[in-house]
C-alpha cells in the first residue's frame, strides 16, 4: 500500500514540472546537462543530502515548485551547487522554474594564483578573492609570499623576515627601470592571520597552497640574512621589476637548514597536501664563482649548476615528504632533472607541462598565453583605457579557447590534474585593479576547468557570464572588465 502511495506521489510529482523547454536558464560554467520546464514558483527552502553515489564534487540540484534539493557526493559537491542555485535565483528573481542540473568538474585542480609580494593586499581583500573563487566554483588557492620585493610569511624562527624582508623603501614608478617614489610599501600575514584565510577558504572547499620561492627572486630573505647569499650581501629588499642574481647560495648547509626550518613553520600553519617552492627564474650565475656552490657540485657529483637547483629541489623533495607533503614547482624544476613525483606547473606555454606530463609527472596548465590574467584584455590596450600592465594579451575569448589536452595521448591525458590562472600584481598596486583583471577571465578558466571537452561556443558563454554573474559582481561591488559585453564587443 506504501508502496502505490510513494509511486503514485512520484508520478504526481513529475506531472508537476510542466513541459520541458528549449531555452534554458545561464549556468556557468555550462553544467553537464541541464532540464528545465515552464512551470514557475516563488523560491522557498533549500535541502540537502549527501549521495556517496555521486563523485565528491558532483552534484545534482532539483528545484520543483520552489523547493529546492541538492545532492553532493560530499559537502564541497553540495557547495558547488548552492553556487549554481544562486546563479538561478539571481537571474529569476525569487522565481523560478522546475529544472534539475547535473554536473561535476572535469577537473580536480582548479586553481587561481595570487602574488601579494609585488604589492601587499591584507587578509580582508585575500577573501575577496577567495569569495570571487568560491563564486566561480575553483577549489585551490595558490598563495605566492615570497618575492625579491617583499617577504609576507611570518616566520616566528627568523624574525627578521618581516622586520626587514617586509618592507622595501620604494617602488618604481610606472614601467621606469631606475626610479622609485620613495613610499615605503609592505606589509606580512602573522600565522593567525594566515590559518585565518586557511579556515575561511575551507569553509568554502577551497585548498590553500603556499610558495615559498626557491632558489630564485629570493632577495628580501637575503635582505633579512645576508649569509644565506653567495657573497653575503649587503643586499636590499628590491624596488623594481625583474629578475634578480642575488639567489639562495645552495653551497651552504646553512642555507637548507633555514628552508627547511621555514617549511616546517609552512606545514604548520597550511594543512595542503602540496606546498609549492617556486623554482623558476633563478639566475645560478653567482653559484659559478661560489666556493660554497662549487663544493656542493663536487661533493654531490653533480654536473653543473642547473643539476645543483635539482639537487636542492629535490632534497627539499624529500623533506617535504618525510612531512607527508608533496611538492609543486615551476616548469623550470624540468632542466636539471626532477622525480616523478613532483607536479609541475607548466607557465611558460604549456610544452613544460606536454613534456612533463610525458615524463609521468602531474602537471597544473598554467600558460602565461592563455591563463596570464596580468595581461592585457584588449589588444589595443591603450586605446581602450586599459590600466597600465605587464604587457601581452589574454582576451577572455583566448582565456575560454585554452585546451588543456592539446596533441596529448590519452595515456599522458590523465598526468593533466588542472589548470590555473595567476594573477602577478607589478603593475596592481589597488585591489580593484586585481579585480579588473580577474573578472570576467576567471569565469572562463572556471568553464574550461569544469567542462574542458563540453564547452557550447565562446558566444553562448559570454551571454551565460552577462546573465548568470555580472549581476553578482555588481551586486559585490567588484570593477569587472566588460569589454566582451559591449556592442560591439572589443577584443
Ligand atoms: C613566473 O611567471 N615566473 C612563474
Ligand atoms: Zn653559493
Amino acid at each position: 500500500m506504501k508502496k502505490i502511495i510513494i509511486v503514485a506521489a512520484a508520478a504526481l510529482a513529475a506531472s508537476c514540472t510542466g513541459h520541458k523547454v528549449d531555452v534554458t536558464v545561464a549556468i556557468v560554467p555550462q553544467p553537464v546537462s541541464i532540464e528545465q520546464y515552464d512551470k514557475l514558483a516563488r523560491i522557498g527552502g533549500t535541502k540537502t543530502s549527501i549521495n556517496e553515489i555521486l563523485e565528491p564534487e558532483e552534484y545534482v540540484l532539483t528545484i520543483r515548485s520552489g523547493k529546492a534539493t541538492i545532492e553532493g557526493g560530499s559537502e564541497a559537491g553540495i557547495f558547488w551547487g548552492r553556487q549554481t542555485l544562486a546563479q538561478i535565483e539571481r537571474q529569476c528573481g525569487g522565481i523560478v522554474p522546475d529544472i534539475t542540473v547535473k554536473d561535476k568538474p572535469q577537473f580536480a585542480y582548479r586553481g587561481a594564483h595570487l602574488d601579494c609580494c609585488r604589492h601587499f593586499f591584507p587578509v580582508e581583500d585575500v577573501k575577496e578573492f577567495i569569495d570571487i573563487m568560491a563564486m566561480h566554483k575553483l577549489n585551490t588557492f595558490h598563495w605566492h609570499l615570497t618575492e625579491d620585493q617583499g617577504w609576507r610569511f611570518e616566520s616566528r624562527k627568523y624574525p627578521k623576515l618581516t622586520e626587514v624582508g617586509a618592507w622595501r623603501d620604494g617602488t618604481m614608478i610606472g614601467r621606469e627601470w631606475g626610479t622609485d617614489d620613495g613610499v615605503r610599501h609592505g606589509g606580512f600575514y602573522t600565522q593567525d592571520e594566515m590559518k585565518e584565510v586557511v579556515a575561511y577558504a575551507a569553509e568554502r572547499f577551497i585548498t590553500v597552497i603556499p610558495e615559498i620561492e626557491m632558489p630564485g627572486h629570493a632577495t628580501a630573505a637575503l635582505a633579512a640574512y645576508p649569509e644565506l647569499g653567495c657573497t653575503g650581501g649587503p643586499y636590499e629588499v628590491i624596488k623594481e621589476w625583474g629578475i634578480f642574481p642575488d639567489i639562495f647560495c645552495v653551497g651552504k648547509d646553512a642555507t637548507v637548514k633555514f628552508l627547511e626550518d621555514i617549511l616546517d613553520e609552512v606545514c604548520e600553519v597550511f594543512p595542503s597536501e602540496y606546498i609549492h617552492i617556486g623554482g623558476d627564474e633563478a639566475p645560478r650565475t653567482r653559484w659559478i664563482d661560489c666556493p660554497d656552490c662549487q663544493a656542493r657540485i663536487k661533493a654531490e657529483g653533480l654536473a653543473n649548476e642547473a643539476e645543483l637547483q635539482s639537487w636542492l629541489v629535490n632534497t627539499i623533495e624529500k623533506y617535504l615528504n618525510g612531512k607527508g607533503r608533496k611538492i609543486i614547482g615551476w616548469d623550470e624544476i624540468l632542466e636539471g632533472g626532477v622525480s616523478q613525483s613532483a607536479t609541475v606547473m607548466s607557465w611558460r606555454g604549456a610544452d613544460g607541462g606536454k613534456a612533463a606530463a610525458a615524463l609521468g609527472n602531474d602537471v597544473i596548465m598554467t600558460p602565461n598565453s592563455h591563463y596570464y590574467f596580468d595581461y592585457y584584455q584588449t589588444r589595443d590596450n591603450v586605446a581602450n583605457g586599459e590600466p597600465l600592465g605587464i604587457g601581452g594579451y589574454v582576451s577572455l575569448e583566448k582565456a575560454y579557447s585554452f585546451d588543456p589536452f592539446e596533441d596529448l595521448d590519452d595515456s599522458v591525458k590523465a598526468h593533466i590534474k588542472g589548470i590555473q590562472a595567476n594573477m602577478w600584481t607589478e603593475y596592481i598596486p589597488e585591489w580593484s585593479g586585481v579585480e579588473y583583471r580577474e573578472l570576467p577571465r576567471i569565469a572562463a578558466l572556471s568553464e574550461v576547468a569544469w567542462n574542458a571537452e563540453g564547452r557550447t561556443s565562446y558566444a553562448d558563454f559570454v551571454e551565460r557570464v552577462r546573465t548568470a554573474l555580472v549581476p553578482a559582481y555588481e551586486e559585490n561591488g567588484w570593477t569587472y572588465a566588460d569589454f566582451a559585453f559591449r556592442n560591439p564587443p572589443i577584443d
